[in-house]
């Protein structure tokens, strides 16, 4: 096949065109390409000409792709998902249009030709055959299909990853409704596809060789509040277990970031929590620790999203991982279906909850958009019991995470069952809504915030759910005026 550079990339795209990314996370994500076309936007508009794209990618992608092309101004669209600051700004001040949307609704989207034809998908991968047969790196995503769905197809052989990666991805797609079959998944060690993806090489314009490792950054040090917010989620389920409420090996799925590393390694220490295995999206680098402490027996998710210092130790120990490791596609890994029959216990992060049980994952004070859904709700809607887990404030105590009313909801009170804060677990299962509100308001809210929230509770005294139309949004009003939502005076 033809090496090209990524030069000759960004002289192949053409301004309008829908470009798509392989990868998820920074993992797996082509490195070198994004660079070249940014570069080129910078040029063309130097010159008074247009040049932006239409940009689809798995979920969100590291610096490589979408810190590049939001600073060179090149990105028309996006979806699904992002988590870069420079596009969040952008998209913040309407110069992006952003499609943020469940990551399982997406393989179906992209087949249903909803984002229209895709001109070129750039995929990284860790071995390529003249016949058109690819193994992919560190993640799937929605990489196989796109190298079905794009007319064309530019690979960037990246030889930090060994061959022997070949066999970590299982590759199975849905054909679209009503062709639908049951997916043959049953448990989450199951191989059900294929371990290459295999495409029409002529497809294949062009191979660039890298050799770059993933820019998976290591997460800030866990803190005092994400460590008693895991131990508080750990001894939840480890009750949960002792009541005979849930079997000890349930399916984890867990989020990203500091709190889901405190959550596995809260569950590591708690004796009575056995070892257990993971359906879930995003592995980190906690994952990856738990297996090698055995608390894990097995992991399967879209991404292994680790640390290059992780992912070397993958590689030295690769004869232990890959019988307890398994990659997925996007749709695959965040089913709805799957998640519900496996019985999966769903533990993400929230930005905002109210005292009815709904949850903001996603925009501050209903406006402006943090990074998006992203699988969180594939897991919370469908699973056995969804946790949602924040500190109970934010901004130095001067905003509470719990307030009257969310400002944009993304999970209703009607999937969540459960909450945790530093100061304990809400547990919302088989409460009506007044009773949900107190024991949020009990176990959930920070001591400073109780009265504000029970003079609240008290307020909206009448109907099935505790709502005041005039009071809903006054501890928000109230930080965007003073600064401080321990300032509030309710309209009485
Ligand atoms: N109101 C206003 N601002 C708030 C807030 C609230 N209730 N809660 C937090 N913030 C601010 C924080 O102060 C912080 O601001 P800063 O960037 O100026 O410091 C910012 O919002 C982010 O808060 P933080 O606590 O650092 O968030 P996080 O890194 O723990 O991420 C989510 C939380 C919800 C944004 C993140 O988990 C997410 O994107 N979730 C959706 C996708 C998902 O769940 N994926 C996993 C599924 S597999």
């Amino acid at each position: 096949m033809k090496e090209v550079t990524a030069n000759d990339i960004a002289n192949f795209v053409k301004n309008g065109d829908r470009v798509a990314f392989g990868g998820f996370t920074p993992a797996g994500s082509p490195k070198v390409s994004a660079s070249a076309i940014a570069r080129r936007a910078e040029e063309e508009h130097a010159a008074g000409r247009p040049f932006k794209l239409h940009i689809l990618t798995g979920a969100s992608t590291g610096n490589t792709i979408d810190g590049v092309l939001a600073k060179a101004d090149a990105i028309i669209s996006r979806a699904p998902y992002q988590s870069d600051s420079n596009l969040r700004n952008l998209i913040n001040e309407g110069k992006v249009q952003y499609c943020d949307m469940h990551i399982s609704h997406y393989a179906q989207q992209i087949k249903q030709k909803i984002f229209g034809e895709i001109d070129l998908a750039i995929i990284e991968v860790a071995d390529v055959s003249d016949s058109g047969e690819i193994v992919f790196t560190t993640a799937i995503g929605m990489a196989s299909t796109f190298c079905r769905y794009a007319k064309k197809i530019i690979v960037e052989l990246n030889e930090y990853h060994p061959k022997k990666v070949r066999g970590l991805h299982d590759i199975y797609e849905t054909e679209p409704a009503p062709h639908t079959k049951p997916i043959p998944l049953v448990t989450v060690r199951d191989r059900i596809g294929t371990e290459t993806v295999k495409v029409d090489p002529n497809k294949i314009i062009g191979i660039v060789r890298t050799n770059m490792p993933d820019q998976v950054k290591a997460f800030s040090k866990a803190d005092k509040d994400t460590d008693r917010i895991g131990e508080n989620i750990a001894k939840f389920l480890s009750n949960e277990i002792r009541n005979g409420r849930i079997s000890p090996l349930l399916p984890i799925q867990s989020g990203v970031g500091n709190m889901a590393n405190s959550v596995l390694k809260a569950m590591s220490n708690e004796t009575s929590i056995p070892s257990y295995t993971m359906f879930s999206e995003v592995l980190q680098d906690s994952v990856i620790e738990a297996i090698k402490s055995e608390n894990i027996l097995f992991a399967s998710g879209a991404a292994l999203a680790v640390t290059q210092e992780c992912l070397n130790e993958i590689y030295d120990n690769y004869d232990f991982f890959k019988t307890r490791l398994i990659l997925r596609p996007q749709e695959i890994s965040n089913h709805p279906e799957i998640a519900l029959r496996l019985g999966i216990i769903a533990i993400n992060t929230a930005l905002e909850i109210d005292i009815c049980g709904n949850v903001n994952s996603t925009h501050v004070f209903g406006s402006n958009v943090v990074n998006g859904i992203g699988g969180s709700a594939d897991f919370t809607r469908n699973s056995l019991i969804s946790i949602f887990s924040c500190k109970s404030t934010a901004k130095d105590g001067r905003i509470s995470t719990i307030v009257p009313f969310c400002s944009h909801v993304d999970h209703s009170e009607h999937s969540v069952k459960v909450l945790a804060t530093e100061w304990g677990v809400a547990d919302l299962r088989g409460k009506n809504p007044r009773q949900r509100a107190q024991e949020i308001i009990n176990n959930c809210v920070h001591p400073n915030y109780k009265d504000l929230l029970n003079q609240y509770l008290s307020m909206a005294n009448s109907g099935h759910v505790p709502f005041s139309l005039a009071n809903a949004f006054k501890m928000h009003e109230a930080f965007v005026s003073e600064g401080d939502m321990c300032k509030t005076v309710w309209a009485i």
